[in-house]
């Protein structure tokens, strides 16, 4: 595989894939890999004749600098364990913050009410960020096709949004949840967890699960969230931010029975370390 820390050449790289018309499935993250981000690096290698990753730490996407700065940096270890899946042909584009942010940003996106709950409420200027990296990304790197975990659920709507506003001719490919052996969604966060918070952390899919059986008995999820919320502030060092149960289309919140596709989303912090997951209702 090849990598590229600077726009340019990626750029005149992408440009001789396309004279080849070879398909390329993209996959952005922010490094610290793990199972959850090369199971969407396989998969991109299964669907394309070549494949890109991006390794960028997004600053402008962090709305508190302590999170910023103690997000886990791995380069070394990340080309590694992306050298026993990416061929020759594919790259990883591992910008500095200089290279994709010469001058200052000021773009502004309306995502209307996408950004309004969960995430974008508990995290001003998050989605804004993850939107200016990703539209960037893609005006570089030109994929046909576009790689999200479903572990960020409202992100991966984002996307979707910012896609038909840019107009990128891109296919964006939803990938499952992959979990720890005791159900913790895999997360570069994980690694900074205390151990005793490690231990309960499995909580929160156990919650889910929960939530999910309740849902199918007919409770109201108002009541189910009031009840999580009790059970896992209840865990020494866990503060619930928000247990949320909204529709996959358009993440309108609900608060009682219904019967459209919805999710039960959940934010907690465990010490300093915030955690997200979410699981289908149905
Ligand atoms: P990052 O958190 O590194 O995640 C990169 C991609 O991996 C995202 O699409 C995320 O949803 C997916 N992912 C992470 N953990 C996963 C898991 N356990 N199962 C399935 N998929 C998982 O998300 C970002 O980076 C950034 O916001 C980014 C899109 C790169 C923009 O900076």
């Amino acid at each position: 595989m090849k990598l590229f820390k600077h726009i340019n050449e990626t750029i005149d790289y992408r440009k001789l894939l396309k004279l080849k018309k070879f398909s390329l499935g993209f996959v952005p993250t922010m490094g610290a890999l793990h199972e959850g981000h090369l199971t969407l690096v396989r998969r991109a290698k299964a669907e394309n004749q070549s494949v890109a990753v991006s390794i960028f730490v997004n600053p402008i996407q962090f709305n508190k600098a302590s999170d910023l700065h103690n997000y886990p940096r791995t380069l070394e270890n990340d080309l590694e364990m992306l050298s026993g899946i990416l061929e020759p042909g594919d790259f990883v584009f591992a910008p500095d913050a200089e290279e994709m942010y010469s001058v200052e940003e000021t773009k502004s996106y309306d995502f209307g009410d996408l950004e309004k709950v969960m995430e974008g409420a508990h995290r001003p200027g998050h989605f804004n960020g993850v939107g200016i990296v990703v539209d960037k990304l893609f005006r570089i790197i030109e994929p046909t096709s576009a790689y999200f975990g479903e572990k960020d659920f409202q992100q991966l709507a984002i996307i979707r949004e910012l896609t038909k506003i840019e107009s990128h001719p891109v296919k964006i490919v939803p990938c499952q949840i992959i979990r720890e052996p005791d159900g913790l969604a895999m997360s570069s966060r994980n690694k900074r967890l205390l151990p005793a918070d490690r231990k309960h952390a499995d909580h929160l899919y156990t919650s889910l699960l929960l939530a999910k059986q309740e849902i199918s008995l007919g409770k109201s999820p108002d009541e189910i969230s009031t009840q999580l919320t009790k059970q896992l502030n209840a865990i020494s060092n866990f503060r619930v931010e928000y247990i949320t149960f909204a529709t996959e289309e358009g993440l309108v919140e609900i608060t009682r029975p219904c019967n459209l596709r919805v999710r039960c989303f959940i934010a907690v912090f465990a010490g300093e370390v915030r955690l997200i997951d979410n699981l289908p209702m149905f």
